[in-house]
């Protein structure tokens, strides 16, 4: 008889769970999310205004732009900035918004335009400071050979040679190799470029110790790592409900990036899941200085490669079997 309901109840149990999860998922999107709008939060203001100068930067952008287009944003942002400044606390992306408005009310079918001029006088008088000899905003010119930089000598070379490292080198990764694939990393798209990431990083035993006893899948190696990230998104950059996922998607593709910086430059990692259960995340947290808005995607482990190692074959499934041709019904 149990036998035979058994499998009821484990299903009556995971749905249970399930919706436990996303309930956490959900308390937490409410409780840390941005949907609230609140400007005068000087990193929601940043996320918000990242996403309105990003529309203004794509109608710089096109061959043939529509003239008319870009003056809701262009008056959103002013706005935005009015709060920065009355809040004496000016972000990096309040700043690049102010040179992307610049840059719309100069284009040479705006500057006439009484709009521009009445944008320009307020601007002055917001007294915003500009970063310094910063030419990185707007849109500009790139050519086919700016693209081909990128091409790699022997791409499948670099790809297929990334394994999923658990044993390491017993050597710290020194602080500029960290940085340095941080730096890459930061290369990574995300949704408007709202870049909503957090990258917490440790090599401290006492602190890899309590990261690792609270991950699931690092026995036996873990207490071996040398170097440990926690990549983070924050709610506070997502707005609407549509959003709802967006945190992870721009989480998951960070931590990629993370992991081909690295693998760039000679570092192994190892990807390491976060499939928490809430009571754990919670616990967690109580610790480690890790935001309550940032939502944890992943933990990595980070280490220089031994002269021998062992991997998993990990073999990747024939492609026929994921690829399909996409066709009308
Ligand atoms: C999100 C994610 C979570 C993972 N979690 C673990 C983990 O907890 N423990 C572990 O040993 N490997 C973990 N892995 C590594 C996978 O097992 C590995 O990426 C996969 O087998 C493919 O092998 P490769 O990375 O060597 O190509 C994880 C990978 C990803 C992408």
């Amino acid at each position: 008889m149990w036998q035979l309901i058994r499998p009821y109840i484990r299903n009556i149990y995971r749905i249970l769970m399930i919706l436990k999860f996303f309930t956490y998922d959900y308390i937490r999107y409410v409780k840390y999310g941005g949907w609230k709008e609140n400007m005068n939060d000087i990193e929601l203001r940043n996320y918000y205004s990242a996403m309105v100068y990003h529309g203004l930067e794509k109608s710089l952008s096109y061959k043939k732009r529509n003239h008319s287009s870009g003056w809701r944003n262009a008056f959103q942002i002013l706005n935005l900035l009015k709060i920065a400044s009355k809040n004496r606390n000016i972000g990096f992306h309040d700043k690049k918004s102010k040179k992307v408005l610049e840059a719309f009310i100069n284009l040479p079918e705006n500057i006439h335009d009484e709009r521009s001029e009445k944008i320009k006088q307020e601007i002055v008088s917001l007294h915003i400071q500009e970063l310094e000899s910063d030419r990185n905003y707007g849109a500009f010119k790139y050519s086919v050979d700016d693209y081909k930089k990128g091409i790699l000598q022997n791409p499948e070379e670099f790809f297929y040679s990334r394994y999923s490292l658990r044993e390491f080198k017993d050597e710290i990764v020194k602080n500029e190799d960290i940085e340095r694939a941080v730096k890459l990393a930061m290369k990574t798209p995300s949704v408007c470029n709202r870049q909503a990431w957090g990258i917490y990083h440790t090599s401290k035993k006492e602190v890899k110790d309590i990261v690792l006893s609270y991950q699931n899948g690092n026995k036996p190696f873990g207490e071996h790592i040398p170097n440990l990230m926690i990549v983070t998104t924050d709610l506070k950059a997502f707005f609407s409900a549509e959003e709802h996922y967006q945190y992870w998607i721009d989480g998951g593709l960070l931590s990629m990036s993370l992991m081909y910086a690295f693998h760039s430059l000679g570092i192994a990692t190892c990807a390491l899941n976060w499939s928490a259960k809430p009571k754990n995340d919670l616990e967690f947290r109580k610790y480690l200085n890790i935001k309550p808005n940032h939502t944890i995607i992943m933990v990595l482990a980070i280490g220089y490669p031994d002269e021998q190692n062992k991997v998993c074959a990990s073999p990747r499934r024939p492609m026929e079997e994921i690829f399909y041709a996409l066709e009308k019904r």
